[in-house]
């Protein structure tokens, strides 16, 4: 595995010769996890060469403790890269991808970006500016044929894929099923900022979802009583969700009902300190 800083380094690198096969790519901001060694696995089996970037992106962060708490961790993270399969790994500094200051210019419609996580309760419309700028520029040093994101973050892949097909550029986005740890947790790198109690508290969140998905699948069809399932489970273990919405998976439209193709239910809570996302695709009974 090659270790590279600079954009003109990770140019040179990737000049020299791009193996047989798709060229994988899979952006992190770090402190990686076993949800990433799936990403960076699956890569390293569907393509020739695999690059993993990892980027502290400020332009997605609202909050400045929030940004400086993010868990960095380089030499960490080069070992679990190379382990699951990564070619040429990728530690931009800020001036590599923002020489012009911290601007984010790249954006797709209000419809994807303003709801779930980009509410101004949540993490507010700009977050997902912040990502896809960062993506964009990511991916335009990087070139891949194909780039790899977690399902967890659903609103970011439908916001990442509307990006790639608003630019019409040639990359193949793959979403990747959420890892779990074996109690249900979906893995996250703020899940260590979770202490014991808080950690038990947030296991409410996937038995919460797999209990709705259960209701879906034995015939429920209003996404209303799903969702009212959902928030009631997690008030009754001390979780007030900021949201738990049922929407399409891509266009992220609300849907009232389940209509034989695949919804979205998504929450977001926190659960001590620590916000957490997590979501179930509805499969339904057609
Ligand atoms: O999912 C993440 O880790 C980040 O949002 C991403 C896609 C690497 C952009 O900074």
């Amino acid at each position: 595995m090659k270790r590279v800083t600079s954009r003109s380094e990770l140019s040179a690198v990737l000049a020299e010769g791009s193996g047989d096969g798709p060229r994988g790519f899979v952006p992190t901001m770090g402190a990686l996890h076993a949800g990433h060694r799936e990403l960076i696995s699956r890569a390293s089996i569907e393509c020739g060469r695999v690059v993993v970037s990892a980027f502290v992106n400020p332009t997605q962060f609202d909050d400045a403790t929030d940004l400086a708490s993010y868990p960095r961790e380089p030499e960490a993270d080069a070992k679990l890269a190379q382990a699951a399969g990564c070619d040429v790994f990728w530690t931009p500094a800020v001036e590599d991808l923002y020489p012009d200051g911290l601007e984010a210019d790249v954006r797709v419609t209000d419809d994807l970006t303003s709801v779930l996580c980009g509410a101004e309760e949540g993490r507010g419309p700009d977050h997902f500016a912040g990502v896809t700028t960062v993506v964009s520029r990511l991916f335009d040093a990087v070139r891949p044929d194909i780039a790899y994101f977690g399902e967890k973050d659903a609103q970011q892949l439908a916001v990442i894929r509307r990006m790639t097909t608003d630019q019409q550029l040639p990359i193949e986005i793959r979403g990747i099923p959420t890892v779990r740890d074996p109690d249900g947790l979906a893995l996250s790198s703020r899940n260590l900022r979770l202490d014991a109690r808080s950690r038990e508290q947030a296991l409410a969140i996937p038995r919460a979802l797999r209990e709705a998905s259960e209701m879906a699948m034995s015939g429920e069809r209003s996404t209303d009583s799903l969702t009212r399932h959902v928030r009631h489970l997690l008030i009754e273990n001390g979780i007030e969700p900021e949201y738990v919405e049922a929407r399409d998976p891509d266009d992220l439209a609300p849907v009232a009902e389940m209509n034989g193709r695949p919804v979205l239910l998504a929450v977001a809570a926190t659960v001590g300190e620590v916000r957490l996302i997590d979501n179930v695709i509805l499969e339904g009974r057609s």
